[in-house]
């Protein structure tokens, strides 16, 4: 059976500090949800109050709709993979996979035929009798994967299970693991600190910040429509540029005026407008900027640049535009001044009050 996981406004503190002030989430069932946030933000926190290694200070989760607070971490029927494997060196690939089935009252034929089918599906049986330690990482963790499902979990959690990989073994085991995912259907909390690995393996993301969710929502929605700046320029590159909104039209710091005809506001209110490297195009009048450097990806080309009026740009790092790579087109030189305006329907505007929390 699938499993629906509530969790209603909970709270976790260590003495006088809240990590997790306030948070609700509902994962459902089935779904592929991953926790993504900067290191410290509070993911394993949350994670460890569901699978109950955590105290909950306030608020309650739930497994479809029954309250799990109160039962201890062992009832609770989740399987877990963690970055270090976890899996016991002295034990051969098929006793650590059997492991969890042995604590239940499962017959032999029916531990082994288990065991058997999840070897299979996770490509280890050819090792089913050799200890862990022979083996690579990735194989390592797959049979941490194969222990943790093969108990039947009502829920799996993960907490940055390929962090130890290299970066090609990382790419594989992300899409391995979203199929096994998906063929045994488990519902499924994921915790990276790696938005590419995120937007490619879930199918809803909740970033995180600051122990507060900052965005619940599908990656193309995240990535296209990020709800704050902390958002934006977390997960990919945004550019942030200070300006004003009047009437309909968006007024840049240094004079560069913008029509945005799909907003409108009767008050001048102070904003910021968030722009996607991609989302410029080139044109004879705009935001007056310099070239700063170059920097060629294969399919794009990438533009480090300045602004040459003093339009103030927010974002952290540095600026960027970025154009597909083309035959037809004259690479900039560091150092060329051209003049950029944003895509009118790719842009997003931020209440200049709500910065970095929304
Ligand atoms: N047992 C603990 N006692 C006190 N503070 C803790 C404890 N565990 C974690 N923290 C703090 O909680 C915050 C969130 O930690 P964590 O959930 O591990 O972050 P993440 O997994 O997102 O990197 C950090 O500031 C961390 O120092
Ligand atoms: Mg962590």
């Amino acid at each position: 059976m699938n499993t629906k996981i509530s969790i209603n406004n909970v709270t976790k503190r260590y003495g006088d500090i809240t990590i997790i002030p306030n948070l609700s989430l509902e994962v459902k069932e089935g779904e592929f949800f991953t926790l993504l946030g900067p290191s410290g933000c509070g993911k394993t926190t949350l994670l460890r109050m569901i699978s109950g290694f955590n105290s909950i200070e306030a608020g309650e989760i739930s497994f479809n709709d029954k309250c799990i607070n109160d039962i201890p971490a062992h009832k609770r029927n989740i399987g877990m993979v963690f970055q270090n494997y976890a899996i016991f060196p002295h034990l051969t690939v098929r006793k650590n996979v059997e492991y969890g089935l042995r604590q239940r009252k499962i017959s032999k034929s029916e531990i082994d035929r288990r065991v058997d089918e999840i070897m299979e599906a996770m490509h280890i049986k050819e090792y089913a009798d050799r200890l862990p330690q022979n083996l690579s990482g990735g194989q390592q963790q797959r049979i941490a994967l194969a222990r943790a499902i093969v108990i039947k979990p009502a829920i799996l959690l993960m907490d940055e299970p390929l962090s130890n990989l290299d970066a090609k073994l990382r790419v594989e085991m992300r899409n391995f693991i979203k199929q096994i995912q998906k063929k045994f259907e488990i519902t499924t909390i994921y915790v990276t600190h790696d938005q590419e690995e995120a937007l490619a393996i879930s199918d809803r993301i909740g970033v995180m910040n600051l122990g507060i969710l900052q965005h619940v929502s599908y990656p193309q929605e995240i990535y296209l429509r990020p709800k704050n700046t902390f958002v934006s320029t977390f997960i990919g590159h945004s550019n942030l540029f200070l300006a004003s909104l009047k009437k309909n039209e968006i007024h840049f710091d240094g004079g560069f005026v913008f029509k945005a005809p799909t907003l409108k506001t009767n008050e001048d209110q102070n904003i910021i407008v968030g722009v996607r490297p991609e989302n410029f195009v080139i044109s004879d009048k705009g935001i007056a900027i310099k070239i700063e450097s170059v920097t060629f990806l294969g399919h794009m080309v990438q533009y480090e640049f300045t602004s040459v009026n003093n339009i103030t740009e927010l974002s952290q790092t540095t600026c960027f535009f970025s154009e597909e790579t083309s035959e037809d087109k004259t690479l900039y030189k560091i150092g060329d001044t051209l003049y950029i305006i944003p895509k009118e329907n790719k842009i997003n505007v931020y209440d200049i009050n709500k910065l970095l929390i929304s």
